[in-house]
């Protein structure tokens, strides 16, 4: 494969195994000291990458706090939105920051951000992360939304991930991060107590080699 950069992902889920409320209705699952750790991370990245699920459900702005630490210039941030359907007024679209979409759709409109338009090839992964790399962005932070991450697993790109068990149980969860369909086991790296929560650390190429065989056999 060509080459690509260092994929970290991180993501928060409730006790009861839930990224999200109900219909995809946005929870704060991480506690102040979580998002510290986030902040942190999003210092030591050149892009981050989410979902137009994501943009749509969170309306995340994904910059790194300065009080957290301070930073002359924001990471890139990078939305895959096939089918341009991401609110043009999204916080993620701010002048904060630069952002770049991935869409299948050639519209130009009214971000204030650059549309890279794709055909279907163009927009798998694996050339999204090439095209990145050439850019020179050689670490970069996925911070979901489910299909996303699952799409990464599948395709064996993550090298960290992180998953932060907030103390929350949400009343009629929504989400759950994996359901591959199969039993996976073993895949825990090391587990630390984290402010009011629990921070798991998988071993990603563990997990991404039995998911793939899983599915190759399934
Ligand atoms: N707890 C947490 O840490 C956390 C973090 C993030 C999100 N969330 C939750 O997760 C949910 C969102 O997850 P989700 O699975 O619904 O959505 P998502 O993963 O954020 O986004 C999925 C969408 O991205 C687009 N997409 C996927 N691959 C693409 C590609 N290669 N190129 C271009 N576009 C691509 C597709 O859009 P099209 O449909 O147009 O094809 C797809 O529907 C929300 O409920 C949110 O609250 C939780």
């Amino acid at each position: 494969m060509s080459q690509r950069p260092y994929v970290i992902v991180n993501v928060a889920q409730s006790l009861n195994g839930f990224i999200s409320g109900k219909d995809g209705r946005k929870v704060i699952i991480s506690s102040p000291e979580d998002m510290v750790r986030v902040h942190e991370l999003r210092s030591e990245v050149e892009a981050i990458l989410i979902g137009s699920g994501t943009v749509i459900a969170d309306d995340p702005r994904l910059i790194v706090d300065q009080n957290v630490v301070q930073k002359e210039k924001f990471p890139l941030r990078v939305v895959l939105d096939r089918s341009l359907r991401t609110r043009i007024g999204s916080r993620v679209y701010d002048s904060s920051a630069k952002t770049v979409i991935y869409t299948a759709k050639a519209r130009e409109d009214d971000r204030k951000c650059e549309i890279r338009t794709r055909d279907e090839k163009g927009l798998k992964l694996q050339n999204i992360l090439s095209e990145l790399h050439e850019e020179g962005i050689r670490k970069i932070l996925v911070e979901g939304g489910r299909s996303i991450i699952t799409n990464f697993i599948e395709e064996r790109f993550i090298d960290e991930f992180y998953i932060y068990i907030g103390d929350i149980i949400i009343e009629d969860g929504g989400l759950e991060l994996f359901s591959p369909g199969f039993e996976i086991r073993n895949v825990i790296k090391s587990v630390e107590s984290f402010g009011k929560g629990v921070l798991i650390s998988l071993d990603p190429y563990h997990l991404q080699r039995l998911w793939k065989t899983q599915v190759k056999d399934s």
